[in-house]
């Protein structure tokens, strides 16, 4: 449990007392590209959904910043449906978070750090303004270059493009180009080439700084060493946060630790194909869930017992994707609003076999020009429900969903000791990005002066 911890750290003080600060003297004595050097070593992937090594992103940041200035992002938005590991993370121990972010600017040689995170999220954001307190008192070297931003509930948040046009004070609507290739505050002379890391990540960059290389990667698997933190909600009897060695077999996590027993389908979040029963003893590591043909994710898993209708699931997690693309991009807005609108269709009882037809039709297209990874989830998410459960869509032609069996967005609020609180909110938010008030009527969050989508889908 190197990162979560058996106790939350009450304090910086606390922290300093337990090797905290060790790791940001280690890497203030190194060159940064040897910091560089050390995190590609421990070979550390990037926790925030692909897996990406962040020596690699590092380097590049690095050398694309060779005639401009270099910034950092850490993305702590956590949109992701099933998954609260980032505020978990923080709430424990903000303190290695502030470090990690520390080295991590030394390594890039970066101007200013932002961590950009949910303004809902407010006991984090208090933990968070605790350790940088701490930081900046004890004299921490780019404590002061370290920024809060507090951003929309929009899953589109977390997306690194969309991030970054929150923290220019802008909508969360991806732009084009990557931030290694247009940065914070990029203009056509300076790209100001940002690496956006995962709150995760960063806080084992401190692992990694203070324990060295070797020994921080003698955990976990050769291509995905260390812990990861993973989220397990739905039909099990213990849901939770546990911290465990990549590589870990899935059914010890899911099954062993919280208590799923029947289970029909897993989802780790809505951006990879579904998990059927048959792939439990998965290893949990990136690559092995690639070449099963899914993917980890942020390590968030839904668990669906065999009670549930899984129409109703895809039609439940299609809805979100439709409401969360943000319509910048014609196939993406209309092909996931189409998708979801066919899917409830079946749920009630009025689909037939042309609106199952439709749905493969959009999955062709519906990433189709895409400035980002949504549709593709979409396409993956839907399309493997329909390939591993094609009965349960055809059986759902003409025949009503049970009434008596719910199935809620999972979007997490809480979770601890044992139990599961979603957005009861979510029911209310409606495609253009309002929410629908107890009248029935739209009432717009506060920060967003207009549902963005209205532009593009009338
Ligand atoms: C629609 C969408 C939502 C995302 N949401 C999050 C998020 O909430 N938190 C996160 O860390 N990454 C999220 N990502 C991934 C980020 O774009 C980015 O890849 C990640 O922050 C990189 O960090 P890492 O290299 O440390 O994993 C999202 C991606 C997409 C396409
Ligand atoms: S692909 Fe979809 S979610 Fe992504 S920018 Fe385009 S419309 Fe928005």
């Amino acid at each position: 449990m190197a990162l979560l911890g058996d106790l939350p750290v009450a304090s910086f003080d606390s922290y300093l007392r337990d090797h905290g600060g060790e790791a940001l003297e280690t890497a203030l004595e190194l060159a940064p590209e040897d910091v560089v050097d050390e995190v590609a070593n421990a070979g550390l992937r990037g926790r925030g959904g692909a897996g990406f090594p962040t020596g690699t992103k590092w380097a590049s940041v690095r050398q694309a910043a060779a005639d401009s200035r270099a910034w950092l992002v850490c993305n702590a938005a956590e949109g992701e449906p099933g998954t609260a590991k980032d505020r978990a993370l923080i709430t424990a121990n903000p303190y290695q978070l502030v470090e990690g972010i520390l080295i991590a600017l030394h390594a890039l040689q970066a101007e200013e750090a932002y961590i950009g995170i949910k303004a809902a999220f407010t006991e984090p954001i208090e933990r968070l303004d605790d350790a940088l307190l701490g930081a900046r008192t004890a004299g921490w070297p780019g404590a002061d270059r370290v920024h809060l931003v507090p951003g929309p509930d929009e899953y589109l948040f977390g997306e690194e493009k969309a991030m970054l046009e929150v923290i220019e004070g802008k909508l969360p609507l991806p732009r084009i180009l990557p931030p290694y290739m247009q940065g914070l505050y990029a203009t056509v002379t300076d790209p100001n080439p940002t690496a956006v890391n995962n709150v995760e990540t960063l806080a084992h960059v401190t692992h990694i700084l203070r324990d060295g290389a070797l020994q921080w990667r003698s955990v976990g698997t050769a291509e995905a060493p260390g812990t990861m933190v993973f989220t397990v909600t739905g039909d099990c009897t213990t849901p939770g946060m546990f911290e465990l060695p990549m590589g870990t077999p899935l059914r010890t996590l899911v099954c062993d630790l919280a208590g799923a027993d029947e289970i029909q389908a897993i989802f780790s979040g809505v951006s990879n194909a579904v998990i059927t029963p048959e792939l439990l003893d998965l290893p949990l590591d990136f690559d092995s869930f690639a070449e099963a043909g899914t993917g980890l994710g942020s390590g968030g898993f839904m668990v669906y017992g065999p009670h549930r209708d899984l129409v109703q699931v895809t039609a439940t997690l299609a809805e979100f994707l439709a409401i969360e693309s943000c319509g910048q991009c014609n196939a993406c807005a209309l092909g996931t609003a189409a998708m979801a609108d066919h899917l409830h269709r079946l749920v009630e009882g009025v689909g037939t076999e042309g609106d199952l037809q439709e749905i493969r039709s959009r999955l062709d297209t519906v990433t189709a020009a895409n400035r980002c990874y949504l549709p593709v989830g979409a396409q993956l998410t839907i399309g493997s429900m329909l390939e591993e459960f094609g009965t349960a869509f055809a059986d759902h032609v003409g025949v009503a969903a049970d009434p008596d069996v719910a199935v809620v967005t999972p979007k997490i609020v809480e979770l601890g000791d044992g139990q599961v609180v979603y957005d009861r909110h979510y029911a209310r938010k409606r495609r253009d990005w309002s929410y629908t008030d107890a009248q029935g009527d739209a009432a717009l969050p506060p920060g967003l002066a207009q549902g963005p989508k209205g532009l593009t889908q009338g």
